[in-house]
């Protein structure tokens, strides 16, 4: 009995290294790559269990133009499209992974209810809240916040708080200077939080149409992983997202399905992060150039 026992878990132990040897060799193959493809072609490509973090920015359905394509599709489609990209995010992650997915309140709690709620160990819906001047109406409050769904894979989700750690509000607090005390850097953050839109005349501005602003990013990534680990950025657009993952010494894998953006991001890979000049917005690149005020108000009228 205790040597079949034996070959078995031997048996058993050979299988599962050579499966971890050979999902490593596959993840490596896709390692620091952005790929000018669809997402769900990318992700269906990667093994279970095998990244530590996803992030997904998706596009929103209503109506934005990336590289002149007018992303809108019939509700039922977009909820089921979304569905199949979050399971297949769920799928890749480890037991001890994080999906992050942003968009508007309403499809994020389509996507909740009806998957997210009964397949994944927790889910979590933060909230991020901007200034805005458009999109007001007489008739009721102008919408000024996005939704985030955290999931937790497993109860033994990675997350570090100290690494996200805001100051203490009291911190002369007799109970607060005892967690100082014992290695607290501050308390966790809030489940909703403040970042300013990224605008026009942003450093971090390019020509695509809806950037995420980098500090809501690089708190996201802080929070659940360390440097070496693994994170996909689902959509790659303005490559800034990816550059950030690079700067923190995270490993990622992107996807950027129109050519143009894809383009940016491997220039930008190349450079540093640098935005060039050609990737700016117009009024932007004009500026850059110096041409008088007089004939730069041409360029911005109509804009
Ligand atoms: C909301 S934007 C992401 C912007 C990004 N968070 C940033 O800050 O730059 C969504 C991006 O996904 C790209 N995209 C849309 N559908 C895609 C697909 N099926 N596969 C890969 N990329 C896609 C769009 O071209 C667009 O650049």
């Amino acid at each position: 009995m205790r040597v079949i026992w034996c070959c078995t878990s031997k048996i058993f132990g050979t299988i599962f290294r050579k499966m971890s040897y050979m999902n490593n060799q596959k993840i490596n193959s896709f390692r620091n790559r952005v790929l000018n493809d669809d997402v769900l072609n990318v992700l269906k490509q990667l093994p279970d269990e095998s990244l530590d973090m996803v992030y997904g920015d998706p596009d929103y359905n209503v109506g934005i133009n990336y590289a002149g394509k007018n992303y809108t599709t019939k509700w039922d489609e977009y909820i089921n499209g979304y569905i199949e990209l979050a399971k297949e995010s769920m799928r890749v992650l480890k037991p001890t992974g994080n999906l992050f997915m942003i968009n508007y309140p309403k499809q994020n709690a389509y996507l909740r209810v009806k998957y997210l709620d009964d397949n994944t160990y927790d889910v979590q819906d933060y909230v991020w809240t901007y200034n805005t001047n458009v999109g007001h109406s007489p008739k009721r409050f102008t919408t000024a916040h996005r939704s985030i769904l955290h999931c937790r894979k497993t109860k033994n989700n990675n997350f570090y708080k100290n690494q996200v750690a805001v100051p203490y509000k009291n911190p002369t607090d007799k109970r607060i200077l005892n967690n100082l005390a014992n290695g607290s850097k501050g308390r966790m953050p809030y489940s909703w939080f403040y970042f300013n839109l990224v605008k026009n005349v942003s450093k971090d501005k390019t020509f695509h149409a809806c950037q995420i602003p980098l500090p809501l990013v690089e708190m996201l990534i802080r929070s659940c992983t360390k440097k070496n680990d693994d994170v996909f950025i689902l959509f790659g657009g303005s490559g800034s997202e990816i550059v950030l993952c690079e700067n923190l010494k995270r490993n990622f894998i992107s996807c950027e399905i129109h050519t143009d953006y894809y383009q940016m991001i491997l220039d930008r890979l190349g450079n540093n992060g640098k935005i060039k000049d050609e990737y700016r917005l117009d009024f932007i690149q004009q500026k850059n150039k110096k041409i008088p005020t007089q004939t730069r108000d041409l360029f911005t009228i109509g804009k």
